[in-house]
């Protein structure tokens, strides 16, 4: 029985445009999404059979399968709901006047203005090497907001940190579109942040008791 499922789009094929055409929208969701939530379940299967079997053999390889399919699961079901057409209120900044003013307030402190936290997360994404993410993230013991540089979904993660902003760096996000111009699609991408978003998640994740503390 399928554990996890492919979520809906929060908008239609084209909503994004013209920072993200309908093209890559539908592939990207209808396809490669749908593999990562496919292929998680197919590991957890084959995990279930090993422990029947009590057959240990490829062990390491379903681990492996398992961490890089739910993080892409996991990544991309943020990834859509970041998103939100400029006439829906996407792009700009994280404004008080918006209901979002602790966002705002935590990028501020954690990256010293929204510009210096704008060219990081832009840099972070758009220098992976092979395919990636770059993700702002809440950090637990901390309590500060942090900048990472995911490679495929799962490696060069901070263990506890919890994602509220990610932006997909992987050639199938943009080539049909820009091309080669991987710093064009991430600077573009900043024109359909839906803030809203990132401050739901950042509160659920500040709300969330720690599992890390010292
Ligand atoms: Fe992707």
């Amino acid at each position: 029985m399928a554990i996890y499922t492919l979520p809906e789009l929060p908008y239609d094929y084209a909503a994004l445009e013209p920072v993200i055409n309908p093209q890559i929208i539908e592939l990207h969701h209808d396809k490669h999404h749908a593999a990562y939530v496919k292929g998680a379940n197919d590991t957890l299967e084959q995990l279930e059979e090993a422990r029947d079997k009590d057959q240990w053999g490829a062990i390491n390889g379903l681990e492996k399968n398992l961490a890089f399919h739910l993080s892409g699961h996991i990544l991309h079901s943020i990834y859509w709901n970041n998103m939100d057409s400029p006439k829906d209120g996407g792009g700009g900044e994280p404004l008080a006047a918006d209901g979002v003013g602790e966002l705002a307030d935590a990028i501020t402190e954690s990256f010293g203005s929204f510009a210096k936290f704008k060219a990081q997360l832009t840099k972070a994404s758009a220098t992976t090497q092979g395919s990636g993410w770059g993700v702002l993230a809440y950090e637990p013991v901390s309590g500060r907001l942090v900048v990472e540089q995911v490679y495929d979904h799962q490696g060069n993660v901070g263990v506890g940190s919890v994602p509220v902003l990610v932006f997909d760096a992987w050639e199938h996000a943009f080539y049909l579109q820009y091309k080669n111009q991987k710093v064009d699609f991430i600077e573009a991408m900043w024109q359909v942040v839906n803030w809203q978003d990132v401050s739901r998640r950042y509160q659920a994740a500040k709300a969330s008791v720690p599992l890390i503390s010292f």
